[in-house]
């Protein structure tokens, strides 16, 4: 059952993996992502890097398709300078660790969701903040996870300060949601993009098969009883 986020997400344990229920999840990633994860600091360091860079970049799209919407604007325009700021903290412990910024291939995550999005409006905005709210909620998780588990303790730290942003970002696309449609549509839909936000994760092998922050690995028991 997806309930939106209108508290901060609890965590839970899970059998396997200490892993971070976050309300709009569909299904918790598993313990296999994490010990993938943990196994590849610098690659999930470089990836990070570009997820912040990416979710600067749905902010901005969004204020440039909608440029005379000035609330969402408030709302965006502080989210993206964020995300840039998540991006240069990223990108300095990286400097520090000799680690250079270089393209990845993206997981195909990101592109299965965007396909989810309707054309038309209103449809098309109520996906979009919906999408990107699902994406951030992902992230969040992961990064509780890396937070507590991580064997290096920059990087526990590095993902513990940005735990709470990245929390608000998700309520704050949800808050946008609930600004312009009535619950019970916004509810409805979230249910569909959750559950197809699952499938995306379940498909999201990146080609070279190793491990992205979006790359596949959730618990399969929950995906067969959501
Ligand atoms: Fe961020
Ligand atoms: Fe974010």
């Amino acid at each position: 059952m997806i309930q939106p986020a209108a508290s901060p997400p609890s965590a839970a344990s899970l059998p396997g993996a200490a892993a971070a229920r976050i309300r709009w999840l569909a299904a918790p990633t598993s313990a296999a992502w994490l010990e993938q994860a943990i196994a590849r600091p610098d690659l999930l360091l470089i990836d990070h890097a570009h997820c912040e860079r990416k979710a600067a970049g749905v902010a901005l799209q969004l204020m440039f398709r909608y440029p005379g919407d000035d609330a969402l604007a408030a709302v965006l325009s502080p989210l993206a300078r964020e995300e840039l700021e998540h991006f240069e903290l990223v990108l300095a412990l990286m400097a520090c660790r000799g680690i250079a910024l270089r393209p990845l291939q993206a997981s195909p995550y990101g592109a299965e969701l965007t396909r989810a999005v309707r054309r038309e409006e209103p449809g098309r905005m109520l996906d979009s903040f919906l999408v990107a709210g699902l994406i951030e909620a992902r992230s969040h998780e992961r990064m509780a996870l890396l937070a507590e588990h991580a064997p290096d303790p920059e990087l526990r730290r590095l993902y513990g300060e940005l735990l709470a942003s990245e929390a608000r970002h998700f309520g704050l696309y949800w808050v946008l949601c609930e600004q312009r449609w009535p619950r019970a549509l916004v509810m409805e839909r979230l249910g569909q993009l959750a559950a197809l936000e699952v499938q995306a994760l379940l498909a999201a092998q990146p080609a070279d098969g190793t491990v992205r922050f979006h790359s596949a690995g959730v618990v399969q028991d929950a995906v067969a009883s959501s």
